[in-house]
Parts: structure tokens; C-alpha cells; sequence
């Protein structure tokens, strides 16, 4: 598909943390861009600003961005949003494991009952959309954890050269325990795969593990290197649940909104990638502390508690293949990016400081 000029992207979910970032993307690349978004995300209190409203409010003064505030539960405002667009990435949804387990129908209605609907809307949508669906890590579940693993000092590794590289996309989804959270988007990612085979449709399922950057509110349910970071920087404690030696890869949000362009732009049918930083950006509970301490000066009061349902000991994305098939690499490491998310939040509080005064 032609990038640029002229195209019109509809991003569901665009004002929370991805979408603002996406919808970005697109409209620096000349892209009209619509966000939906009923603006749900829980605030964050102490940080200054209306944090539900600060990436709504950050977008209204970009360029060739249209606000909508409204529900991927209202079919009919989708299918008039999505009639003319040529693509559509759907980031909305329910995001929290412990939301899932609270209240599971909550979950399922936005998680798979809004991708429905989001792919009602593109089945008969005129241009026949390009959909990018941000799927993730969560679809394999306790799965992940019957990778043997050892113990460093600070972290789990995996034990077993077949992951040397991380987890792959056919690595097996079904029986084990997913969460929730997890089933509902393992629903919603087979569906939009279905919609591909079945329908024709051009869809892109982008299973993503951890997301961080700027203008991430995260909180202890979701988010947590922003959760982390923002908790240093106003002195709260935080609590870390199991033995803080699980390991995540990080991938910076610029590098995953470049990565929905790139198969939005490419003329790949359709096909599902793991998308995270990959091997070369893992970091554990614990060494985030560490790093947030020895290189920025941040300590908080730490507590410990359980280990959290169906959390994965080590989850690192083989992303091989998005490089393969879509030419696209994280470009952001870890360090730098945790240093961007700093900057941001220490800049965002000092801003709403002064405007207070
Ligand atoms: N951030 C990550 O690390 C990560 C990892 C894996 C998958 N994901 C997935 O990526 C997507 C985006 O995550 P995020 O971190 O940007 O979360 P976010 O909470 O910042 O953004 C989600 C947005 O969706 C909106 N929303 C919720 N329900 C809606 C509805 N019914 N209609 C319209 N809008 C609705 C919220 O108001 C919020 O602005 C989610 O689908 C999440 O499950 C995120």
C-alpha cells in the first residue's frame, strides 16, 4: 500500500500510550488520522495533570489528527468511522491482567466483543482496510513457563537453546492457563486472523510484550516501567510481585508504532509477528531498580508480595521474522529509552508544577 498523502487511518483506542504514538506516526507521514477513544483509562493521582486527558489533549494540537470520543462497543459510529478509512490499527481495549480476573465480562466485551466489532466494520468498509490488531505476549500463557530456566543473580534466564533467541510465533497458545486478560486476546487475535483467511482482509497481528516510553501512565495493574519510573520520581513505594527477577524485553512505543507502518506500507498479505525488544533489550524487575538508582539518582520504598496469576518467570520476543518479512528492527535500546521515559515524566510534573504557581 502507497504511504503518505490523502490516506485515511482510523486508530481505536488513540488516546492511551500506543495509539497517541501511532497516531502520531501516521499523521507526521501526511496520513488523516481519526481516534477513537471513550477516554476509560484509570488516572493517575499526584502526577499533576489529567492524566486520562494529557495524550487527548497532546493529539488535539497535532496535525491532520480528528478526536473522537466514543466506544469500539458502538458499531454504528464504527462503521461510520471506519466506511472511508484505508487502514485501521485497533489498540483500544480492557488492558490489565488483574481487571480481567476482577471483572472478566468487562474484559471479554472489550477485548473481543470490540474486535468484533472493529472487524465487522473493516469486513464491509469500502476500501477494505489494512488492520493492525495489537495483540499480545499473554496469548501463550503458562505456556512460557514451562521453559526451563536458571537463576542469576538478579534474574531468571532461559535454560533451553531452542529460545535462545526468544519466544517464536508458533510457539504453542492452547492448554495451559492464560488469565483472563489473555484468553480474551487470544480470542480477539484468532478472530482477526480468521477475518484474513475467511474474509481476505489485510490483518496484522502484532503480539507485543512490554511497551515503554513517553506518555505512558502506568500504574501497578499495567505499565510498569512507567508504573517504576513515575513512582521514583513522586517518592511512592511500589510493590513487586514474586521475586522481582522476571525479565521482560523492552521495545520503545516509536519502534512499535514504525513497526505497524511497516506492514501497513508493505505488501504483505497477512500475518501475525512478535514484536518486542527482543534479546538485545531484557531487563529484569530488580536491574530497572538498579538502573533507575546508579544511573539517575531514583529510589523508592520497595514491598514484596505473591507471585501474580499466570505471570511468565522470563518472556523475551523472537522477533526475527518481523525483521524478516517486514525489514523492521527495534532502534531505540533500553537504557536510552528508559532515559526518554525519565525526561518526559520529569518534565510533564515540573510543567504542571510551574502551572500551578
Ligand atoms: N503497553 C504494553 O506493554 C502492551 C503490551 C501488550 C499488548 N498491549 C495492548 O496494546 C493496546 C494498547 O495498550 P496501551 O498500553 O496503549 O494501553 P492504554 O490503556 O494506554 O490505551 C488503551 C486505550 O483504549 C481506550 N479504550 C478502552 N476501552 C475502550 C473502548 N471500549 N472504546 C474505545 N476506547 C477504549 C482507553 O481509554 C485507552 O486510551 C491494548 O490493546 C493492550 O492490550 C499493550
Amino acid at each position: 500500500m502507497a504511504a503518505g498523502k490523502g490516506m485515511r487511518i482510523v486508530v481505536t483506542g488513540g488516546a492511551g500510550f500506543v495509539g497517541s504514538h501511532a497516531a502520531e506516526l501516521f499523521a507526521s507521514s501526511g496520513w488523516d488520522v481519526t481516534v477513537l477513544d471513550n477516554l476509560s483509562r484509570r488516572a493517575i493521582p499526584g502526577f499533576g495533570v489529567n492524566t486520562r486527558l494529557y495524550n487527548w489533549n497532546h493529539l488535539s494540537k497535532v496535525k491532520h489528527v480528528r478526536l473522537v470520543r466514543g466506544s469500539v462497543l458502538n458499531r454504528q459510529l464504527l462503521a461510520r468511522l471506519v466506511r472511508d478509512a484505508d487502514a485501521v490499527v485497533h489498540t483500544a481495549g480492557q488492558v490489565a491482567v488483574t481487571t480481567s480476573l476482577e471483572q472478566p465480562e468487562h474484559d471479554f466485551n472489550t477485548n473481543m466483543r470490540g474486535t468484533f466489532n472493529v472487524l465487522e466494520a473493516c469486513r464491509k468498509a469500502g476500501r477494505g482496510p489494512s488492520l493492525v490488531f495489537c495483540s499480545t505476549n499473554k496469548v501463550y500463557g503458562e505456556n512460557v513457563n514451562t521453559i526451563p530456566v536458571r537463576l542469576d543473580t538478579f534474574r531468571y534466564e532461559f535454560d533451553d537453546s531452542r529460545y535462545a533467541r526468544g519466544i517464536p510465533e508458533d510457539f504453542e497458545v492452547d492448554r495451559c492457563k492464560h488469565s483472563p486478560y489473555g484468553a480474551s486476546k487470544l480470542s480477539a487475535d484468532l478472530y482477526v486472523q480468521e477475518y484474513g483467511l475467511t474474509y481476505g482482509l489485510r490483518t496484522g497481528c502484532f503480539r507485543m510484550s512490554c511497551i515503554y516510553g513517553d506518555r505512558q501512565f502506568g500504574n501497578e495493574d499495567q505499565g510498569w516501567v512507567a508504573h517504576f519510573v513515575i513512582s521514583a520520581m513522586l517518592g511512592r513505594p511500589v510493590t513487586i510481585y514474586g521475586d522481582g527477577k522476571q525479565v521482560r524485553d523492552l521495545l520503545f512505543v516509536d519502534d512499535v508504532a514504525k513497526a505497524y507502518k511497516a506492514f501497513i506500507d508493505s505488501k504483505v498479505k497477512s500475518d501475525v509477528f512478535n514484536v518486542g525488544g527482543g534479546q538485545g533489550n531484557t531487563i529484569s524487575l530488580l536491574e530497572l531498580l538498579n538502573l533507575l538508582d546508579k544511573r539517575h539518582g531514583l529510589r523508592m520504598p520497595v514491598g514484596y508480595g505473591p507471585w501474580r496469576n499466570s505471570d511468565q518467570k522470563v518472556y523475551i520476543s523472537d522477533i526475527s521474522k518481523a525483521g524478516k518479512v517486514l525489514g523492521w528492527k527495534p532502534e531505540v535500546d533500553a537504557a536510552t529509552g528508559i532515559s526518554r521515559l525519565l525526561e518526559w515524566a520529569r518534565g510533564a510534573m515540573s510543567g504542571a508544577r510551574n502551572s500551578r504557581k
